[in-house]
């Protein structure tokens, strides 16, 4: 594993789940982790939880003057910053008969423009310092297919996809690489909310929905955050350095290229 001694990574959504463990493994891998996210206190105590290389910041990255902000607190408190994993994001579900516009937004909002200015603003921190640097975004095997009910997160991760090539080709000349990560089904806080959504519009049970997606993986289960964090480490490390606007899936073998 790279070591990451001297590295500072900033971690978007990481209070919890699939950020949490990317923040935790990191910090193990020797960086300072600034663990951002729109829930101040959450993100406390999982800095806390973490231990010394972790540092909570307040980030909503719907919100262009919290991510400002955000990248300069970060900056202060830890130096420039070589690593960005774009990870906070929403969920919701509705038929296309029941889309609102306001959900619309608030998803398109977090979702996307969250990860393209999170991005830019870091982006142009990275090139100031001249060091390049690596940013990874949190895309979903949602972002390869449509699906029904969840046409509008699955429209947001195909937007991360997208993103992901055009900044990874744009950036590359300052040595800055951009790639993705697409998990499939995940468990943790954000999948029970899916399968309580699933449970109200399919009429199921709760719990079902995520045993079907489990018993439907062909590694066998659903994954953990953890089964991501080997990616991420990877694609933070030098030994990414000639990857450039790629998205790969760790799913369990659920969407094939
Ligand atoms: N869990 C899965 O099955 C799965 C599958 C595919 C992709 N993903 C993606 O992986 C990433 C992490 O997923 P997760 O399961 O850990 O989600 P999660 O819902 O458990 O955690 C998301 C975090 O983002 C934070 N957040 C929400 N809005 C924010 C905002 N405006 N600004 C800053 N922080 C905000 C939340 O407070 C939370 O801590 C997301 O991008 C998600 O779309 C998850």
């Amino acid at each position: 594993m790279a070591d990451f001694t001297g590295k500072v990574v900033l971690i978007t959504g990481a209070a919890r789940g699939i950020g949490r463990a990317f923040a935790r493994c990191f910090a193990e891998a020797g960086a300072t982790v600034a663990v951002a996210d729109i829930d101040r206190d959450a993100a406390q105590a999982t800095a806390e939880d973490i231990g010394r290389k972790a540092f909570a910041v307040r980030i909503d990255v719907s919100d262009q003057s919290s991510i400002d902000a955000a990248v300069q607190a970060v900056e202060e408190r830890a130096g420039g910053i070589d690593v960005l994993i774009n990870n906070a994001a929403l969920f919701d579900l509705a038929p296309i008969v029941e889309i609102d516009r306001a959900g619309f937004d608030r998803l398109f909002s977090v979702n996307v423009a969250g990860t393209l200015f999170t991005l830019q603003a870091v982006a142009r921190s990275m090139i100031r310092r001249g060091a390049g640097g690596k940013i990874i975004n949190m895309a979903s095997q949602a972002g390869r297919r449509g699906e029904a009910l969840v046409a509008v997160y699955c429209a947001t991760k195909a937007a991360v996809i997208s993103l992901t090539q055009s900044a990874g080709l744009d950036l590359i000349k300052h040595k800055i690489n951009v790639n993705a990560i697409a998990p499939g089904v995940v468990d943790g806080e954000h999948w029970d909310h899916v399968d309580s959504l699933f449970a109200k519009y399919e009429g199921r049970p709760p719990g079902e929905k995520k045993r079907l997606v489990g018993d439907a993986v062909p590694y066998g289960r659903m994954g953990t955050a953890e089964d991501l964090t080997g990616m991420a480490l990877f694609l933070a490390s030098p030994e990414a350095d000639y990857i450039v606007a790629q998205t790969y899936n760790v799913d369990g073998g659920n969407y094939l290229n």
